[in-house]
């Protein structure tokens, strides 16, 4: 792998289950960026978990949380950047992200999302405590899906996480090479 000499970050976005963690993971040792996730830094920065902020705080307040994490985050560089399912669909924190990032959106059908998130007890996820989370997740991608769509769309359904990473680190090489200018040799 050619290392990419642009440095500006990789933002993943998507919703819950969709693979941003892991698949970033692997992406940032691909490239040799560092990887940061927003739901560890908000964790580490407050000292709760998310359950916990959600409970005491309310989401309003998570979502400021993650808008002071975005806004730290876009005056750094060489990172991938796992994001919380909805912090790409606020416009600001596209603002800031957007300057010196560049953003790929996650995708799975909803019955994999549904598979996934049964499987997958690292993190509680307050928006889906409820007495049916298979229908919250439903509703909840009706209300995002149309905003996903702004970002470049990346399936996940059937794929390896590394493979997702590997198409990834590809598909920045490539970018790199169109937008680099062409040395012409005189
Ligand atoms: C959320 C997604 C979660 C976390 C929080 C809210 C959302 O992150 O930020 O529970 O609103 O989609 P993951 O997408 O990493 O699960």
């Amino acid at each position: 792998m050619i290392p990419l000499t642009i440095k500006e970050n990789i933002i993943l976005t998507g919703f819950m289950g969709t693979g941003k963690t892991t698949v970033g993971r692997l992406l940032a040792g691909l490239l040799n960026y560092s990887f940061v996730d927003t739901d560890d830094l908000i964790e580490a920065r407050y000292g709760r978990s998310i359950a916990q902020i959600f409970a005491e705080s309310g989401e309003a307040a998570f979502r400021q949380m993650e808008r002071d994490i975005a806004q730290g985050l876009a005056e750094q560089e060489g990172l991938v950047i796992a994001t919380g399912g909805r912090l790409m669909l606020d416009p600001t924190n596209v603002k800031a992200l957007g300057q010196n990032g560049r953003v790929f959106c996650l995708v799975a059908t909803p019955e994999e999302i549904v598979a996934r998130l049964a499987r997958d007890n690292s993190r509680e996820r307050p928006l889906l405590s409820a007495p049916d989370p298979g229908q919250r997740i439903l509703e909840l991608l009706q209300k995002r899906n149309h905003k996903y769509q702004q970002f470049t769309q990346v399936t996940t359904d059937g794929q390896k996480a590394i493979d997702i990473a590997h198409y990834l680190a590809e598909l920045l090489q490539v970018i790199q090479n169109d937008e680099t200018p062409a040395t012409k040799n005189i």
